[in-house]
């Protein structure tokens, strides 16, 4: 059965290879200053600051500078946009980057107009804007988060070591999104990878939940074989435009809202990935793979018809003459196999984290009630020790 929504998704796409010019129709549609947010400088080395800079420029804008955002974005540097933004009375927060700016411009772009501290209000006690929000533009260079398209922001309190996300309503999406999979060619293999895997995850967490067969499973599982695909061509060819340009779209149609809707989700990976990740700043997509085996294992008795269906399904698991565990079962072993295929990193030790940390994490794990199994805090430290080897 799918349960009662309402559904509105805000964000405006330009996908393709030349897509970077509706930036032109989309500018005319806010005021002069433009605030340009930006990551540690791979756009100046791909030119494509210069080329976006031009196109504001061209549109007479005043255009003032936020770089430097870091991967996970961190409260000193959100406080840091929020005074540029507030001293360029910004018209429009442009992002132009990964996942990162793009959050960041959202924690901006609901901070500018609020008096009290957006650590706090925002990612502390989860609270909703009740002031003047300002418009976020987004040009993606990064596939993978989802942010370009959703209200999620993911901000790092460096000081204790917390990460932690708001999935903000629709009024705090992007107006407008550029997607291009050229931009996303000059990205690292290992950021390139880690990408993959957050949407890979992103699919999992809404797919690992509820009872019922309905329509976002059967999405969900499509979307997954296309990742998959996708994956491999391009591990061999990171030039290869079909299958990035595949990934960069499955990216946006794994986290932009839709197949959550109707069902409930689980989320347990991300919430395990976060709590390691405000701890050893490791990459976001990273954290994910290292921890999701030791998790699914975990739930996997309690989610075992999905976890089933997911082998048969997404794997190609022949379950004839096999108990549903093993059929399960094989099910994550092709997952694992892949993981390795592909060169995830498959532990949080290689992370950075160390047994030590374990008691710690632990206590900054959120623990949420939509999946299969509602983890117990020895649960919790067990999943987490054994995704140290
Ligand atoms: O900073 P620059 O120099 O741009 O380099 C970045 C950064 O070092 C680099 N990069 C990005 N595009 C590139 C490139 N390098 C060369 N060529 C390009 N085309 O890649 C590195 C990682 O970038 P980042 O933006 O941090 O990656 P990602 O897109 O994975 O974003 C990660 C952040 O998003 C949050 C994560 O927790 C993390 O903080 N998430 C946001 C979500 C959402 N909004 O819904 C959901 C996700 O689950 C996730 O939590
Ligand atoms: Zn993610």
């Amino acid at each position: 059965m799918i349960g009662n929504f309402s559904y509105l998704n805000a964000t405006k796409l330009y996908f393709g290879d030349d897509s970077l010019k509706f930036l032109n129709e989309e500018l005319p549609k806010y005021g002069k200053n433009v605030v340009l947010i930006y990551g540690g400088g791979s756009i100046k080395k791909t030119g494509l600051y210069d080329d976006v800079l031009s196109v504001l420029k061209a549109n007479g804008k005043t255009v003032f500078e936020d770089g430097g955002v870091m991967p996970n974005p961190t409260t000193d540097k959100l406080r840091e946009g929020v005074k540029i933004a507030r001293d360029a009375k910004a018209d429009l927060l442009l992002a132009v980057g990964g996942g990162s700016c793009c959050d960041y411009a959202k924690a901006v772009a609901v901070s500018v107009n609020c008096d009290e501290d957006p650590w706090d209000k925002y990612f502390l006690r989860f609270e909703e804007p009740s002031c003047e929000i300002l418009p976020v533009g987004c040009v993606l260079t990064m596939a993978g988060t989802g942010s370009e398209m959703n209200g999620g922001s993911v901000i790092t309190d460096s000081a204790t070591n917390t990460k932690i996300g708001h999935v903000f309503g629709s009024e705090v999406m992007p107006k407008f999104s550029i997607l291009n999979p050229k931009y996303t060619m000059s990205l690292p293999k290992y950021q390139m990878i880690a990408g993959i895997y957050d949407i890979f995850s992103h699919i999992c967490e809404q797919y690992f939940s509820g009872d019922d067969t309905n329509v976002s499973d059967y999405i969900a599982e499509a979307l997954m074989k296309s990742v998959i695909d996708a994956s491999r061509v391009a591990v061999k060819n990171p030039e290869d435009y079909e299958a990035r340009s595949n990934i960069m779209w499955a990216a946006t149609w794994a986290l932009n809202t839709l197949i959550a809707k109707g069902k409930t989700t689980d989320w347990m990976v991300h919430m395990l990935g976060q709590a390691v990740g405000g701890y050893t700043d490791a990459t976001h997509g990273m954290t994910l793979a290292a921890v999701t085996l030791p998790y699914f294992r975990c739930i996997l008795e309690a989610g075992l018809a999905k976890f089933k269906r997911f082998a048969t399904e997404v794997w190609n698991v022949n379950p004839e003459g096999k108990t549903d565990k093993e059929v399960a079962e094989e099910g994550l072993a092709a997952l694992e196999a892949w993981m390795r295929e592909i060169g995830l990193v498959m532990n949080i030790t290689d992370l950075g984290a160390t047994e030590d940390m374990i008691e710690d994490i632990a206590d900054k794990v959120i623990v949420l009630t939509g999946g299969y199994k509602v983890l117990t805090r020895d649960e919790i430290v067990k999943v987490l020790r054994e995704s140290l080897n």
